[in-house]
């Protein structure tokens, strides 16, 4: 007790005042009214874009949230951080990166593009993150295999809320000629491990991956275990090894919030990760996850109202990595 004590008062002076804060923040991007709910997917164009919610977690398990922190919505590619973290943990970095690099694209998500040796650029994007999810537990059948991502995501959350919204999975592969082209041209390339055949089954399990639901309660736990080298604040649970769990930070660092990856990190210095449905996960490394989640989209598909209250989270605190 006296060292937790001692801890809290180190990191976060008062958590009552610092909760104020957060407060006085999360108001102010209230009232913020820019930004587009993501119309390419006719589910997700359904959300209401005066959905707010922000949710944190400390990595002692202290919580607080604000705002719609318990509606679900789809991780969309903030499942691509996760799922890399799982995947790398489960059979090696070293494994994973023969496949997929580490470095910026450049480009949009879901651009048709591969690196100077072939590879998609990182596990961030669309191209890296279908290649990544052929790699998890690559023997089993489809059923097995999406169970056990539902049992891996439940223990990142400390048993908290993950679902399944099976009519976005179905409005997305209906309306997903962007990856089926994308893939066939990684198919062309030979990018895929050995032993994937089918695009279709590859896609339906990484279409699977992007309609999982959480809530910014559930999510922030999830960041709150990367904050806090894989073990999860709520159970003790060790989900991560140490090293997976460095890598997908770097990864969100310089690759996380598509073509605004520079501008992020230069101005906020966090590692976080965006998706399409708006929401997006931010982590301060030893300290503590947040989630927030908001539809309405800039031009580069970040949730608006998530990038400010990140630059008014910098200006109120010492958090930048810098
Ligand atoms: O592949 C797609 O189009 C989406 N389901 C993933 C969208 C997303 O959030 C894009 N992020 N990089």
């Amino acid at each position: 007790l006296i060292s937790q004590t001692l801890r809290n008062n180190l990191v976060v002076p008062s958590w009552h005042e610092f909760c104020q804060r957060i407060k006085t923040i999360f108001e102010k991007c209230k009232t913020v009214s820019t930004g587009k709910v993501a119309t390419y997917i006719p589910q997700l164009a359904r959300q209401d874009p005066n959905q707010w919610g922000v949710s944190i977690c400390t990595v002692d398990g202290q919580r607080v949230s604000f705002g719609s922190a318990r509606t679900p919505f789809c991780f969309q590619s903030v499942s691509k951080a996760f799922t890399y973290a799982i995947v790398a943990s489960e059979i090696g970095a070293d494994a994973v990166h023969s496949y997929v690099g580490q470095e910026p694209s450049g480009r949009l998500f879901n651009d048709i593009c591969l690196d100077g040796s072939g590879k998609p650029h990182n596990p961030m994007v669309n191209s890296g993150a279908i290649i990544v999810s052929t790699l998890l537990k690559s023997g089993m059948d489809m059923a097995d295999r999406f169970d056990h991502v539902l049992t891996e995501y439940k223990k990142l959350a400390g048993g908290e809320y993950i679902g399944f919204n099976n009519a976005t999975f179905l409005s997305e592969r209906d309306t997903a000629d962007r990856n089926f082209a994308l893939s066939y041209y990684m198919k062309e390339y030979e990018c895929f491990p050995k032993g994937v055949t089918s695009v279709r089954d590859t896609l339906d399990f990484y279409f699977q991956l992007c309609s999982l639901e959480t809530n910014c309660e559930s999510a922030s736990v999830m960041a709150a275990t990367l904050a806090n080298g894989g073990v999860c604040p709520l159970t003790g649970e060790k989900c991560l090894d140490n090293r997976p769990c460095r890598d997908v930070l770097s990864l969100m660092y310089s690759c996380g919030m598509y073509d605004y990856s520079g501008q992020f990190s230069f101005h906020v210095g966090l590692p976080a990760k965006s998706g399409v449905s708006g929401a997006m996960i931010v982590v301060v490394p030893n300290l503590m996850g947040i989630c927030l989640w908001s539809p309405p989209l800039d031009k580069m598909g970040n949730t608006v109202r998530g990038v400010e209250f990140c630059k008014e989270l910098i200006e109120t605190f010492n958090f930048h990595n810098y």
